[in-house]
């Protein structure tokens, strides 16, 4: 079978994790954590970087940070992967689900800032969802397939309304909004994912990045039990989700090829765009015009054949290929979350066919993928 996504280990991988083993340098303390986040910080165009156990307990701790709360409502796209939901149900909050705009399929400014002043109102120094009574406590950009929100006019709505802005930027590594990293774009932390089946893993891990140096201390305090000078001794309730130097091994034998393993992925996607985007009925993963993409994962939306026959079509010919993420609100845990008009995420959802797009897949894999889903369109 063709893959979707795997890992593509080789570089310093194996040799780096040696030196873990022969140092005894296993856990959360080690000379890879360090190197690791400085290598995220640089990569991403932030000063300071956390390394984390995986890209949702950085949400976790990055929206707890910030002071979200029990009770709370944090403004997200309904059209992303279940982890940012749960982030903030972690911390007692529910998500307040928005739509994406058709032309980035990531979080629609225009629908936030016009649920704000028609749906809130300010009480002291907090700003309260009308209907509910709840606090609304932050904002949860999601840089959708490793492409971009649109941070310039969220920042500004998130500064009207003294919102915090964490950006679920998971699959963004290596992206670019209007020419600056993800890392630097008006938010107050950014989260990436190191998960197996991202450009580059640290086979799972995360990493919260941002610019003030206090909040990322705070970030770092937190996510290692709190633990304050005294050996034993914790002074707020804190979490255990740090990265391990085994993981930030791997990590930044990944990060020493950032580029290429990016610009691999950015091939494949014009393969695909080149290959199929003539075909009667079949769109391409949109890129808005502030956008350099990471094209975390390629593919196209599909008019006839749908996504499960084109699946199972492609697996007769040995080629994996999968749905893209069910949004938010039809996922059952989040079926009452409160939620505005998501036309644009309910016209495409079902439409996304994810294609192969490991970045070791070479032209003539392409070639097969694309040859195999043109007969699959041209015979529906
Ligand atoms: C948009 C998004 N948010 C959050 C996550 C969660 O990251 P992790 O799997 O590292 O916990 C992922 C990916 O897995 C993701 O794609």
């Amino acid at each position: 079978m063709i893959p979707i996504a795997v890992p593509n280990l080789a570089g310093n991988e194996a040799r780096y994790l040696q030196e873990c083993v022969d140092s005894n340098y296993v856990s959360s303390v080690g000379p890879f954590v360090d190197r690791f986040e400085e290598m995220v910080a640089a990569a991403s165009g932030a000063p300071h970087a956390v390394a984390t156990s995986s890209g949702t307990t950085g949400l976790h701790v990055a929206l707890t940070a910030l002071g979200v709360q029990r009770d709370d409502l944090v403004i997200l796209p309904s059209l992303t992967f279940i982890a940012s939901a749960n982030a903030i149900s972690q911390c007692g909050a529910t998500p307040w689900l928005f739509d994406v705009s058709r032309d980035s399929w990531t979080l629609d400014p225009e629908a936030v800032a016009e649920a704000l002043a028609r749906q809130t109102v300010r009480r002291g120094r907090e700003l309260v969802h009308k209907r509910t009574g709840r606090r609304v406590s932050a904002l949860m950009p999601v840089h959708t397939l490793g492409t971009p929100a649109e941070m310039d006019a969220l920042a500004g709505i998130a500064r009207e309304y003294e919102l915090p802005v964490v950006t679920d930027a998971a699959a963004a590594l290596g992206a670019r909004y209007r020419s600056r990293p993800v890392g630097s774009l008006g938010a107050e932390l950014a989260v990436f994912s190191f998960n197996g089946n991202k450009t580059v893993t640290a086979g799972g891990g995360g990493a919260v990045v941002g610019q003030d140096e206090a909040l990322c201390a705070r970030v770092r305090h937190l996510s290692t039990t709190a633990r304050a000078k005294a050996a034993y001794e914790h002074d707020m309730v804190g979490f255990n989700y740090r990265m391990t130097n085994l993981q930030a091994a791997v990590g930044c034998a990944q990060l020493e090829r950032l580029e290429d393993l990016v610009e691999a992925k950015r091939r494949i996607a014009r393969a695909y765009a080149e290959g199929l985007g003539d075909l009667p009925g079949i769109g391409v993963f949109p890129v808005p015009p502030w956008a350099e993409s990471a094209c975390w994962y390629s593919g196209v939306t599909l008019g006839r054949p749908t996504v499960s026959e084109a699946v199972s079509r492609l697996r007769d010919k040995e080629i994996s290929s999968s749905p893209f993420w069910k949004p938010i609100h039809l996922q059952a845990p989040y079926a009452d979350a409160p939620r505005e008009d998501t036309q644009v995420t309910d016209e495409f959802w079902s439409k996304i066919l994810v294609l192969p797009c490991s970045t070791q897949l070479d032209s003539r894999a392409l070639a097969l993928v694309i040859e195999a889903l043109r007969d699959c369109v041209l015979s529906a």
